[in-house]
């Protein structure tokens, strides 16, 4: 039997679904693990939510199957020492802390329903520019991040309001939703976000890592409301419930931003892609957070521990990515399953003149318009399917070019290669578009076999 040494336990609570994943400490590896789907819902043109009681129970289905699936390896959980969590970033959940009850869905980072709060926003700041509070956060008004939805929140639904008014309303992104309720929830749950989270609310002063007074007052946003900052690293609580009761939980990390870790992206000027839902492209940028003059985010890589200092990272963000394989499956049916759409997109040599711009949320990274809607173009009586699925493989790759290219301009290291991971990385024809068209080598660490130049 292979002696996996002591056992990690990962939440890793994702856009479309949840898995927990079970690590050896010895060498890395994945011993086991269980994923399952979380809905999206669609209520509204360019809405997205998820219930997040749904998020939470399929957390804890994750975690006992995997545990299952541990036993039949005749492996005790006992050897499993502490877990982490790591999360779809953004999504805005609020909670009643006396009931424990979500107070509305969560609302998912890609949902585009606050373009007007945003105009308002920037209209209320001195340039009158998205780019107004940048200095403070190292973010763009828009509809991406967490404190722009938490205003919608207080301003379209009296619940949330009146709970804010009474003190009974807390905020939190998924990691804080998580374990707040998987540290005993209104029986002393621990309400604390890391700094990765915390960097992408709007809210955390992106220097001192610290809730901004001047944010939170410009959001009309009571502190009383929001978690503790913590680093990535360090022990929040522990387990209070299910067979792994006890356990500590004991790191925190955006998903982006663990991929960044994952990839081992410790040095400044290395970079990781990552092709989920969306996809985003985060290079190290040292102890130092960069300004972005190109369009791009400044956030916080990770902190390793209290007293640690914080790494920064340049963000390229691209909202989507993967959805839009799902969209030509699920909603125009020219495909039955994902990776049916390398299949299609092969069969012929190129889209001739037929372009796809999926902007079904706003563009994000480097235009930030939450107005911008999806198109396909160039189409003629030539134009088929296939044409169709190999334009939307090559969207994904024109929008990653381009954030290829706003990092360069920012930080002045021109990338020579990439680290990828993510499902669509399982796709051989993207991966190769991807290399030709940014004439960079484009690699995958676990097949280090595979790189595509
Ligand atoms: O910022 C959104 C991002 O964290 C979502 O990642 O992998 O759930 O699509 P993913």
């Amino acid at each position: 039997m292979t002696d996996y040494g002591d056992l990690v336990g990962a939440v890793d609570q994702g856009t479309s679904s949840s898995r927990f994943l079970i690590f050896s400490t010895k060498d890395a590896r994945l011993v086991t693990f269980h994923q399952q789907e979380i809905e999206q819902k669609y209520p509204n043109e360019g809405w997205c939510e998820e219930d997040p009681m749904e998020i939470l129970q399929s957390v804890k289905t994750c975690m006992k199957e995997a545990l299952t699936k541990l036993q039949q390896l005749n492996i005790s959980p006992d050897k499993i020492k502490c877990i982490g969590i790591t999360n779809q970033r953004e999504t805005t959940v609020v909670w009643d802390k006396v009931t424990g009850e979500p107070l509305y869905n969560a609302i998912v980072w890609l949902d585009a329903r606050t373009a007007s709060t945003v105009n308002q926003l920037i209209e209320k700041t001195e340039c009158k520019t998205k780019d107004g509070l940048r200095s403070l956060c190292g973010l763009p008004i828009a509809t991406y991040f967490s404190a722009v939805k938490l205003r919608w929140l207080l301003d379209n639904v009296p619940a949330v309001s009146k709970a804010a008014q009474e003190g009974r309303c807390l905020f939190g992104t998924v990691d804080s939703w998580l374990l707040w309720n998987l540290t005993g929830g209104r029986n002393g749950g621990c309400h604390i976000t890391d700094v990765t989270n915390a960097s992408r609310t709007m809210l955390m002063n992106i220097e001192t890592l610290q809730w901004d007074d001047q944010l939170c007052k410009f959001f009309g946003v009571e502190k009383t409301m929001l978690p503790e900052i913590r680093s990535s690293a360090e022990v929040y609580g522990t387990l209070t419930e299910g067979p792994l009761k006890g356990l500590p939980i004991s790191g925190i990390l955006g998903d982006q931003q663990a991929a960044l870790v994952g990839q081992l992206c410790f040095k400044p000027g290395q970079a990781k892609n990552t092709y989920g839902t969306g996809c985003f492209l985060l290079m190290n940028s040292g102890e130092k957070p960069v300004q972005s003059k190109n369009g791009l985010l400044t956030t916080v890589g990770y902190q390793l521990g209290p007293g640690k200092p914080a790494v920064y990272a340049l963000e390229g963000a691209i909202a989507i990515g993967g959805a839009c394989v799902k969209w030509l499956r699920d909603n125009l049916g020219i495909i039955s399953t994902a990776p049916e759409i390398e299949t299609l997109a092969r069969k012929v040599d190129s889209t001739y003149g037929c372009y796809f711009v999926p902007a079904f949320s706003g563009l994000f990274c480097p235009y930030w318009q939450s107005d911008a809607r999806g198109i396909i173009c160039g189409l003629s009586q030539f134009t088929t399917k296939e044409h169709i699925a190999r334009a939307a493989l090559e969207a994904v790759c024109f929008q990653t070019r381009e954030l290829l290219e706003a990092m360069a301009q920012d930080s002045g290291i021109p990338l020579r290669s990439i680290q990828v991971d993510g499902g669509m990385t399982a796709n051989q024809l993207l991966m190769q578009l991807q290399a030709d068209l940014m004439g960079i080598d484009v690699g995958k660490r676990e097949k280090l076999g595979s790189f595509f130049k």
